[in-house]
């Protein structure tokens, strides 16, 4: 979507798929962090006015919202910082806030100014915090791709405790690239900060997943856990990409599930033309078969090993989820894909079948014919 000229504009059905996969991930980041920290940090770099014309909340509200319904009785000093580079959408968004009961350990500001401006305190701040390190998320979620630079987000990624949710706007990309253009030029060279992104746009065009894989790489080169989300609009064309880049392992597990529910099937893909109400019946199948051969390809040179590393690779290195390793798991149990020893490695005792907690002692076996 190219920027609106109103303060307000309607919500579109990925916008929402969007908040959902946010207000469900910031609803289990918030009380794992205000067990641990004194204080955490939420960053809107493009927080909009608060509020779309229907009516319904926008990033900041549903950030704010989530927190305030998770932690009652938290203590912890509980930092927001919203950016928006139209003086009328900060000021629609300060009455907003105004509507909701900040409880008093909450710090909440509004602010007037563009994003790679904003961040740079923030960022000086964090970047000196270094024998205290502050746990802070930041959303980037421009109309286009100008002002997202990926110095600042290096920056922020090489932070001990910071994630970003990151709208890449592969069709604002598309849109507004005029090659002749030295401003696009360099707005393109900040999103990458990377002279490679001009060849490869000589030599492929704007092409969607070439695009995408590249700046996955970046963010992969900052950050040991990547997810992308893709939202497609009406005509079935990608809009953007959701970007999640993180070094922590459970805010990785957290987003996951997070993305899964807003997409069952596991394609991490959200359309404006699907059908809430149509059952997905294949989802087990296809998710079983897919993980079966990861695991397989993974697993299948190493003797037994613990359950506990099974966990730990789906966690980190596959999209998939704990519950689906436990599906799969019985699946090729039930087939004899695994041998698993009767007895429990740190209990002792004998297994139950069909479960596979640590200690549970699992070989892959390769059947070649
Ligand atoms: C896609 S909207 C944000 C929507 C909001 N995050 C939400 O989900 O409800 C992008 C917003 O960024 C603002 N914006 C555009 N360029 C900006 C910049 N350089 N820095 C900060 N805000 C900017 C626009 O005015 C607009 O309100």
């Amino acid at each position: 979507m190219s920027q609106p000229k109103s303060v307000t504009w309607k919500l579109d059905p990925h916008t929402k798929a969007k908040h959902e996969i946010l207000q469900r991930y910031l609803g289990a980041w918030y009380p794992i962090l205000c067990n641990t920290n004194e204080r955490v940090i939420f960053i809107d770099g493009f927080s909009g006015p608060g509020i779309y014309s229907g009516g319904e909340p926008g990033s900041p509200i549903i950030a704010l919202r989530a927190a305030i319904e998770h932690l009652a009785n938290l203590q912890n000093e509980l930092i927001f910082r919203f950016y928006d580079d139209i003086l009328e959408r900060v000021k629609c968004l300060e009455e907003e806030i105004s509507k909701l009961e900040i409880p008093p350990n909450y710090n909440v500001v509004a602010e007037h100014g563009k994003f790679s401006d904003k961040i740079l305190k923030p960022l000086e701040y964090l970047e000196s915090q270094v024998n205290k390190p502050i746990p802070t998320f930041v959303f980037i979620d421009p109309f286009g791709f100008k002002d997202v630079r990926f110095d600042i987000i290096r920056r922020l990624l090489n932070l001990q405790k910071c994630e970003v949710l990151i709208n890449f706007n592969i069709s604002g990309m598309r849109r507004n690239i005029d090659h002749d253009d030295p401003k696009t030029k360099e707005h393109v060279h900040n999103y990458f900060d990377d002279n490679d992104i001009f060849e490869v746009i000589d030599k492929y065009g704007y092409k969607e997943n070439i695009l995408r894989t590249f700046y996955q790489k970046k963010l992969e080169d900052e950050a040991q856990f990547v997810r992308y989300f893709g939202m497609e609009n009406r005509t079935g064309i990608t809009v953007y990409y959701l970007f999640f880049a993180s070094n922590n392992s459970l805010g990785h597990k957290k987003m996951k599930e997070a993305m899964w529910r807003s997409d069952p099937t596991g394609e991490y893909r959200f359309s404006d033309r699907t059908d809430e109400n149509q059952t997905i019946m294949l989802i087990e199948e296809t998710v079983t078969s897919n993980l079966s051969t990861i695991l397989l390809n993974e697993f299948k040179s190493f003797g037994y090993i613990d359950s506990e590393e099974i966990t730990k690779y789906v966690d980190d290195k596959t999209p998939f989820l704990e519950k689906h390793k436990n599906i799969t798991l019985r699946e090729m149990e039930n087939e004899v894909r695994i041998v698993v020893l009767p007895e429990n490695q740190l209990t002792g005792k004998k297994r139950r079948k069909n479960s596979y907690p640590s200690g549970t002692m699992i070989k892959f076996i390769n059947n070649i014919l």
